[in-house]
């Protein structure tokens, strides 16, 4: 990210979720605020012109994926607070709107935003310009994941480590390095038992076929041209097995094919996941 300016990319996803809301039917994942969140130019600007990201033939994967990867970790969110989980831990929460329309009855799960602070204080603004008040159940926790530690933006926050926390980290590896991912999933490993997480990656250049490395090299200008340069990328084999060693038990990495079964089986409009990241699942 540039330094000291918000992530341009967390408005964009938060966009393609709103414009999933809009003309996806069924929808893969239901927003009630992802319309409201993206502010009020931008929501009449795409209810006027709801394809106005259709301009590539990228644009769908990236909107199935967003749904897609959102849904999962609520799904598992659902599976967490039925065994033991009370905190949920929005890692790189940009426009997520979880915490809006947090489900549960009062008390039962507290939500930790953590992201960088100008992107925390832009999305603070918009909260306050749509008229969206932040729930009790809320706490911020401002962090930059390349200078300071997950374990002390939690600690500042008041998360307690003696609870289990499920965790996601949606649309963050990549803008990071290998470094800073590897030593907060780390952390996440050392988790209370009954933790877990949720997150997306990239798949190593390596590993695609030519046609897909240039839809990646074209994708990938497009974010470095924002000022977030993806950095980290993975190999799926290799990654389940650091997870492993770091001390989660189970580990469940879901590619296009398993995303597309489970989420887009019968439709009528084709929407589908594309094949450059992958969704990864580990339980402590
Ligand atoms: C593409 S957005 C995804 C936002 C959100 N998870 C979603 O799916 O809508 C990337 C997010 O990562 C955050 N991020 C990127 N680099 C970061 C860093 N070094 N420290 C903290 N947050 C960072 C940005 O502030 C932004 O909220």
């Amino acid at each position: 990210m540039k330094e000291d300016q918000p992530s341009v990319t967390a408005q964009r996803v938060a966009m393609r979720r709103a414009a999933h809301q809009l003309f996806d039917d069924p929808k893969v994942f239901d927003d009630p605020v992802a319309l409201r969140i993206i502010g009020r130019e931008s929501a009449s600007g795409l209810q006027a012109d709801p394809r106005q990201f259709e301009t590539t033939p990228l644009a769908s994967y990236l909107r199935a994926f967003v749904a897609a990867r959102s849904r999962y970790a609520e799904d598992e969110l659902s599976l967490g607070v039925r065994r033991s989980v009370g905190q949920y831990v929005i890692l790189g929460a940009g426009f997520d709107t979880f915490a809006f329309r947090n489900p549960y009855p009062e008390g039962l799960l507290r939500v930790f935003e953590v992201d960088h602070p100008a992107t925390q204080t832009w999305k603070r603004q918009r909260l306050e310009e749509i008229g969206i008040g932040l729930p009790d159940d809320l706490t911020f926790a401002p962090i930059d994941f390349e200078t300071q530690t997950l374990e002390e933006g939690l600690r500042n926050a008041g998360y307690a480590p003696d609870k289990a926390a499920f965790f996601s980290w949606l649309g963050v590896t990549e803008y990071l390095t290998t470094e800073v991912v590897m030593a907060t999933l780390r952390f996440i490993a050392s988790a209370t038992a009954g933790s877990g997480v949720v997150f997306d990656y990239m798949i190593s250049p390596s590993l695609l076929s030519p046609s897909q490395r240039s839809r990646l090299d074209a994708f990938s200008q497009q974010v470095a041209l924002a000022g977030e340069p993806w950095q980290a990328f993975f190999d799926p084999e290799v990654l389940m097995k650091d997870l492993r060693a770091m001390g989660f038990g189970c580990v469940e990495d879901k590619g296009p094919e398993e995303i597309n079964a489970m989420y887009f089986k019968n439709r009528k409009d084709g929407l589908r996941v594309g094949s450059l990241s992958h969704l990864m699942k580990a339980q402590v």
